[in-house]
Formats: C-alpha cells, sequence, structure tokens
C-alpha cells in the first residue's frame, strides 16, 4: 500500500456534486465556467450536469516534461477575445486541485485583467498544507469539494490501467483521509 490518494469515478462525481451544491446554498450563480486544463476539463464538465453554463477552456502547465515544477505555469492555450467573453460575467473557475495555489493565483489575476463582475474558485480537492500562491483579495469565494491531507492524489483520468485503479480507490480508506 503507498501513500498516494486514489478516487474513482463514481467519488470524483460525488464530490463534484458536494461542489455544486456547496456553490447554489451560498447563493453564487456563475454566467460561465472557465475550466484550467488538463486536470479541470473532466471537472467542469461534471459540474455543467449540476450548473448548466458554458465551459471555456485555459491550458496551463506547471510541471514540464521531466515532471518537474517551474516556477510559473505556462501557458499552452489562452481564450480568444478574452475581453468579449469575461468582461462583465459572473465566472467560475474550476480545476482539480488547490495544491500549492501557484496556478490558480497566476489563473486568477490574468482572468481579473479584462474585468468580470466576479470571478470564485470551485476545485474538487484543496489539500491542507502550506501554500505558496494567494488568492487576489477580489476573489472572496473559493469553493472546494473536498479538503485533503497533503498526499499525491491519483485521479481516474491519469489511470493507465482502470480496472486496477478502481480496486485501489475501493480498498484505500478514503473516508478517513478526506474528511
Ligand atoms: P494549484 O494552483 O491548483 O494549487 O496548482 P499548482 O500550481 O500547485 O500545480 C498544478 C499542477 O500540479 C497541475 O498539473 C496539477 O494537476 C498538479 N497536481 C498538484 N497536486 C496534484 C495531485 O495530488 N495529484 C495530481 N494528479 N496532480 C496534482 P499541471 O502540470 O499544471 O497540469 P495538468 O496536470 O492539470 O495538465
Ligand atoms: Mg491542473
Amino acid at each position: 500500500m503507498d501513500d498516494k490518494l486514489y478516487f474513482s469515478y463514481a467519488q470524483i462525481h460525488n464530490t463534484v456534486r458536494e461542489l455544486a451544491q456547496t456553490i447554489a446554498a451560498s447563493g453564487f450563480s456563475p454566467d460561465l465556467m472557465v475550466a484550467i486544463g488538463t486536470g479541470g476539463f473532466i471537472p467542469a464538465r461534471i459540474l455543467k450536469t449540476y450548473i448548466d453554463v458554458p465551459i471555456l477552456t485555459v491550458g496551463l502547465k506547471l510541471y514540464d516534461e521531466q515532471n518537474r515544477p517551474s516556477d510559473s505555469p505556462r501557458k499552452i492555450q489562452w481564450i480568444d477575445e478574452v475581453e468579449k467573453k469575461l468582461a462583465g460575467r459572473k465566472i467560475l473557475l474550476v480545476d482539480e486541485v488547490d495544491d500549492s495555489r501557484t496556478t490558480l493565483e497566476y489563473c486568477l489575476k490574468e482572468l481579473l485583467t479584462h474585468k468580470p463582475t466576479e470571478i470564485a474558485v470551485g476545485v474538487l480537492h484543496n489539500k491542507r498544507k502550506e501554500k505558496r500562491g494567494v488568492y487576489p483579495e477580489s476573489v472572496t469565494r473559493i469553493y472546494f469539494g473536498r479538503e485533503i491531507e497533503d498526499r499525491w492524489i491519483v485521479y481516474p483520468w491519469d489511470a493507465v490501467d482502470i480496472d486496477a485503479h478502481e480496486v485501489l480507490a475501493r480498498s484505500h480508506r478514503q473516508g478517513a483521509a478526506t474528511t
């Protein structure tokens, strides 16, 4: 047994549902989502089942080809005509994990330059740890599906053998790790 956390697709789906419920209960109703790829793509699509708004996507990458974290994320892809799409809109920025917060801080700062009415953050998992990034002051709505300890999470979309992954997700004591 390793010290990684394995989540199945069904667990992820339930976490997204809980995230959607938290967002709805807070009274926040976004006009659109911006998904940070690649980790935020599948969570954003599941979230759309509960919060039916259009999804824009951005591609950002912190880890390089050797799997080493860089100092600053690199833009793989960005939104066309951002001003037209973001100005005056309420945005929900979606990603899978709040880890060091570096990517989220970078992305929020970039998006805020295009004058949205408000940006909120919705992530599946927030790791309880010292963060390197900080949320800009104007970002006050931060939603997490679950808070977890600082361990490496293996998401189902990263599985090469999904059947073996699902077995690991079931056999690990996820409940203890995610409360
Ligand atoms: P944050 O702002 O959201 O906290 O992210 P941070 O900059 O710390 O790092 C983001 C990168 O680290 C993302 O990969 C993200 O997927 C990855 N990451 C951080 N913690 C975990 C984890 O526990 N499990 C997995 N699977 N990934 C994790 P990236 O290279 O920037 O892009 P991508 O993988 O989303 O394509
Ligand atoms: Mg990511």
